[in-house]
């Protein structure tokens, strides 16, 4: 196959700091008669692995393919087109893809004129692009985060000219407008508020493969999400790496609380938000989430580690004591507060010690819930430099313990709410047990219960009967 280089990453320009104005770009329909022709008939399949920032990316692909009739699939063999969506953020995640693109050798084989996409975080990073380019030769076509609104322009080039592409640059980015979307679910619908990270937390990919902050306007978010709100839509999650920095790169004068309560006012049922990283978190946004009915009483609130020093090496910009008084201006604030939080294991020469501070402040916080991982170096990020001599045993058994300390509030957090009634946003039916449906509750806790096809996507009560760890059962009642 022929190659065609526009862009590749480049570390140094992935670092850029000090953006003062990112430029907002308003896109026009980017279908030509080429594409349109091309498409018909031809079939789409899309994989994403990763984050919100991902699934709704790969809502925005959907909205272009389908403009011009690509049609989609569930399964790979029946694609024309294949896209994966790829996540950068630990090495297993990496691993899956290498795994799947390696899969897709022998479809490929059989059906020549099949285009193979890489696209998402994988492709920002300068060595692992290289060395996928070169280990899987019958990729047609990778691209980054920035360039997601030039699809269907790469696919007529790969198309027209028979050559692989490359166009993966590393910016501090813009914000594209006027994306067509095809949103996955009906009732549920996922935000962009803010694009990108500034925080370069010393073990992260993401500020490199995403960019810098970019806020979209209060006004083009409104509008998004005022339209959601008349298509019946029952739940809005406000997106950003890091929401509560929203604005602060725009001179309109709002910040995140202006925003949750101008969302909160146009009357959608359910308004989540994720992430909130505690630096950023203000008095007035706990003020505002206090103070309306349908944001959902929910916080996702990372903390990594609970030593000070630990996070001092990981550039958190808070010490416990700061993160500590945070939860609990939360907690005094706002009744039957949820908390969730990410929490990392075997940073780079973690005592033993500094490992307990993490024990001691999870049992103090008593989550609801919290997503736990082992430190995974990723190349380019200032942690993977330094030299590590915790064997990873000893990171195993840590996490081990770490979960068991957790599941001791999950579980309490989950028995508390047996006997009690709780609105479920009906989702399908559940996962596991075809004869279940399920849901969550605004706390954000997985429900199941006996139900049916015409409630998905309603709001029901559901009596709790019975808590698992991670799940609860329940039964619809009427009330
Ligand atoms: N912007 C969000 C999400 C970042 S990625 C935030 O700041 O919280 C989600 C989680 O992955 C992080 O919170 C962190 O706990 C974890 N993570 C990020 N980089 C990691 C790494 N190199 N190794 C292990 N976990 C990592
Ligand atoms: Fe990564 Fe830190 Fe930014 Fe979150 S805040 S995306 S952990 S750099
Ligand atoms: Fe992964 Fe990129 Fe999200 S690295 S977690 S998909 S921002």
């Amino acid at each position: 196959m022929k190659e065609k280089i526009l862009n590749k990453p480049d570390l140094d320009k992935a670092k850029v700091r000090n953006v003062k104005e990112s430029p907002i770009v308003y896109l026009g329909d980017d279908s030509s008669s080429f594409m349109m022709d091309f498409a018909k008939g031809k079939n789409y399949f899309i994989r994403t692995y990763g984050c919100q920032a991902n699934i709704r990316d790969e809502e925005s692909m959907r909205g272009m393919l389908e403009s011009v009739g690509f049609n989609k699939v569930e399964k790979e063999e029946e694609a024309d087109l294949i896209i994966l969506n790829t996540c950068a953020v630990r090495e297993n995640a990496e691993d899956k893809v290498y795994g799947e693109i390696g899969n897709l050798k022998g479809l490929k084989a059989k059906k020549k004129e099949l285009i193979i996409a890489i696209c998402g975080c994988i492709p920002e990073e300068p060595e692992i692009l290289d060395k996928i380019i070169k280990t899987f030769p019958y990729v047609n076509l990778f691209f980054g985060t920035h360039e997601i609104h030039k699809l269907l322009s790469y696919i007529e080039h790969v198309a027209k000219h028979h050559e692989r592409l490359v166009a993966v640059e590393s910016k501090a980015g813009e914000v594209y407008e006027g994306m067509p979307v095809c949103r996955t679910s009906r009732y549920k619908a996922f935000v962009n508020i803010i694009y990108g990270c500034n925080k370069f937390c010393t073990y992260c990919i993401v500020p490199y493969t995403r960019g810098r902050e970019r806020s979209r306007k209060f006004d083009d978010v409104l509008e998004e999400c005022r339209q959601l709100v008349k298509e019946g839509y029952q739940e809005i999650t406000l997106l950003g790496q890091n929401v509560n920095a929203y604005g602060k790169d725009l001179d309109e004068g709002k910040d995140f609380a202006d925003m949750l309560e101008a969302v909160a006012k146009l009357g959608i049922p359910r308004l989540r938000f994720t992430t909130s990283h505690p630096w950023d978190f203000s008095d007035k946004m706990i003020d505002v989430i206090a103070k309306y009915d349908n944001i959902m009483k929910f916080i996702h609130l990372p903390v990594q580690s609970g030593n000070d020093e630990i996070l001092r090496k990981m550039g958190r910009r808070y010490n416990s004591k700061d993160y500590l008084s945070l939860v609990k201006r939360m907690k005094d604030k706002i009744p039957g507060l949820g908390l969730s939080t990410d929490i990392i294991v075997g940073f780079p020469n973690e005592t033993e010690e500094e490992f307990n501070d993490t024990l001691k402040l999870v049992d103090e916080v008593k989550y609801d819930s919290a997503f736990t991982f082992i430190y995974s170096p990723r190349r380019g990020t200032p942690a993977a430099k330094m030299e590590d001599n915790i064997d990873y045993e000893t990171k195993s058994r840590r996490f081990k313990e770490l979960v068991k300390h957790l599941e001791v509030s999950v579980n309490a957090s989950s028995e508390r709410m047996v006997g009690g009634i709780y609105k479920v946003l009906v989702d399908g039916v559940s996962k596991n047990n075809d004869d279940m449906y399920s849901g969550y509750t605004e706390s954000n806790k997985l429900v199941h219960f006996k139900g049916n096809e015409t409630l998905v996507g309603k709001i029901v009560n559901v009596k709790i009967l019975e808590s698992h760890t991670y799940s609860l059962i329940g039964e619809i009642v009427d009330e």
